[in-house]
């Protein structure tokens, strides 16, 4: 059982919420990639609060990475990384104690090292405890890190969690994970895909199926089409290499955006456990039909070729859109149209549902009816998450003119923003505790690289887009009669606004 630490380990961290939630077992985490930009930005912050907010009863971190740092330049890219991405406040008390769980062995030193630094960890946490590896790292060095976790010894009675993508095509996928296999059993393996630990994607799961409203009408009779649609702002920020690697639709598409369309396409699973969950899900992956490259629009930010890292006749796509389908009872015929990328307009991510719109209409030509599009059902998958249900109504006053309205939930009027875990948080967390709901399986990820075959066999060519925008021109083509969700054409309500 946990236990209080000594003053000078990590099981000093403050055990503020007895730990309901979190592992009984002080953990040994290993994260070989550890000095990179996902370990910098969400990692390391992530633990800190873990930590610091009690989840974890008593942690040690063992950074691994190709860079020669010793303990202390660990602790101070670790400190750097805080400053810089945690949203919480880093009070130097806070701080004092974390650095202290904080270790370091460049990948250099070789298995011997990394299996003393985890003895020494071990050493230092009070009774038992539990080992658990994160590997963050390219696809291209996933092999190798498994190789020195088994060297050192460290497989055996240990979880590890694998960062995403999974393989780059779907020959990797299955070499890999037969290879993990040899290591690693499928229950000790967690791969992870953040977006299934934002709040407002379990929430899908919850709205869906813990309310007779929707799910009724939550099929091809009513349901006109979907869109998955995850701008970002954001360049490449230093992970060039990684990215020239990967592109668009390996980053997102394979991996966050079709674990997403699964909770949204998926039937009620039996049971809110692992298998039933994972078994809805992988029949969405059986009954998708392979993506045909004349449905996809492969775009790249004018620029992109001249960044450093970049080959300067890179043909790798900085954003993609796409139409899948679901060729299933429920949705035969349904278009899901997904769309992501770099450098864009605006910084979003949702998941609308497009209602068919009503067979015959009695309002005057010019009443605005239909005008502003179908009546929608929209997610916000932001960690301040949204909702909104949007339909005609009649504008006040005399005759009979029709307006879009809209009815909003925000997450922050429920007064509960300060519980949310960030994505990387709580799967850290279910993964500690074994709980392996919200994780994909090799099955899944196996059928989702089968599904993507036609298009890394014959990508279409890339087309330019400049940075700022929406993509490519075609895009329209491709989700024609029907016109993309984004930009909105009126903003969210403010929740911090109403009343005022
Ligand atoms: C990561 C991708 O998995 O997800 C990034 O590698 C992307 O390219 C990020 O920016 C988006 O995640 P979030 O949680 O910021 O929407």
């Amino acid at each position: 059982m946990a236990r209080a630490g000594k003053a000078s380990d990590g099981a000093a961290m403050p055990v503020k919420n007895a730990s309901k939630v979190g592992p009984h077992y002080p953990q040994v985490l290993v994260l070989v990639g550890a000095t990179g930009d996902l370990s910098k930005r969400k990692l390391l912050p992530g633990l800190f609060h873990l930590c610091r907010a009690g989840f974890i009863p008593g942690c040690r971190i063992i950074g691994v990475s190709l860079d020669d740092l010793d303990a202390d330049g660990f602790r101070e890219l670790a400190r750097k990384a805080l400053e810089q991405f945690s949203k919480r406040k880093l009070l130097e008390t806070d701080w004092a104690e974390f650095s202290q769980i904080l270790d370091y062995v460049p990948m250099s030193a070789g298995a011997g090292a990394v299996k003393a630094a985890v003895e020494a960890a071990e050493r230092a946490l009070p009774g038992e405890s539990r080992r658990i590896h994160y590997l963050s790292v390219p696809p291209s060095a996933a092999l190798s890190a498994v190789r020195l976790l088994a060297e050192a010894g460290l497989a055996a009675d240990s979880r590890i969690i694998m960062e995403k993508p999974f393989g780059t095509d779907l020959a990797s996928a299955v070499s890999l994970n037969a290879r993990l296999h040899e290591v690693f059993a499928e229950e000790q393996i967690f791969r992870i895909d953040h977006f299934l630990g934002k709040e407002a994607a379990q929430n899908i799961l919850a709205f869906r199926f813990a309310n007779g409203l929707f799910e009724p009408i939550w099929n091809r009779n009513f349901i006109d089409h979907v869109q998955i649609d995850v701008p970002e702002t954001l360049g490449l920020a230093q992970r060039a290499s990684f990215y020239e690697a990967t592109g668009a639709f390996r980053d997102m598409v394979v991996t966050h955006l079709f674990q997403i369309l699964a909770f949204v396409a998926m039937e009620p699973p039996t049971s809110l456990e692992p298998a039933p969950i994972s078994e809805e899900k992988n029949k969405v992956f059986r009954s998708m039909l392979p993506i045909d490259p004349r449905n996809v629009v492969r775009g790249q930010y004018t620029g992109y070729r001249s960044e450093e890292g970049v080959d300067p006749e890179s043909d790798t796509e900085t954003f993609i859109a796409l139409r899948c389908a679901i060729d299933n009872w429920r949705w035969a015929g349904v278009p899901f149209f997904l769309r992501t990328g770099k450098r864009l307009a605006e910084g979003q991510r949702i998941i609308s549902l497009a209602f068919r719109e009503p067979p015959k209409s009695m309002f005057p030509l010019g009443s605005g009816v239909g005008s502003q599009g179908p009546d929608h059902l929209t997610f916000d998958l932001a960690d301040a998450s949204k909702m909104s249900l949007s339909f005609y109504g009649k504008r006040p006053g005399p005759g009979m003119r029709l307006d879009k309205l809209s009815l909003q939930f925000a997450m922050r009027d429920t007064g509960l923003m300060g519980e949310v875990l960030e994505a990387y948080e709580r799967l850290i967390l279910d993964a500690m505790r074994g709980d392996r709901t919200l994780f994909t399986t090799a099955e899944g990820i196996e059928r989702l690289w089968e599904v993507s075959v036609p298009l890394l066999e014959s990508p279409p060519p890339v087309r330019l887009y400049p940075p700022g925008s929406w993509g490519p021109k075609s895009i329209h083509q491709l989700v024609a009669p029907h016109a993309w969700r984004l930009p909105f054409e009126r903003t969210w309500r403010d929740p911090d606004r109403l009343g005022s």
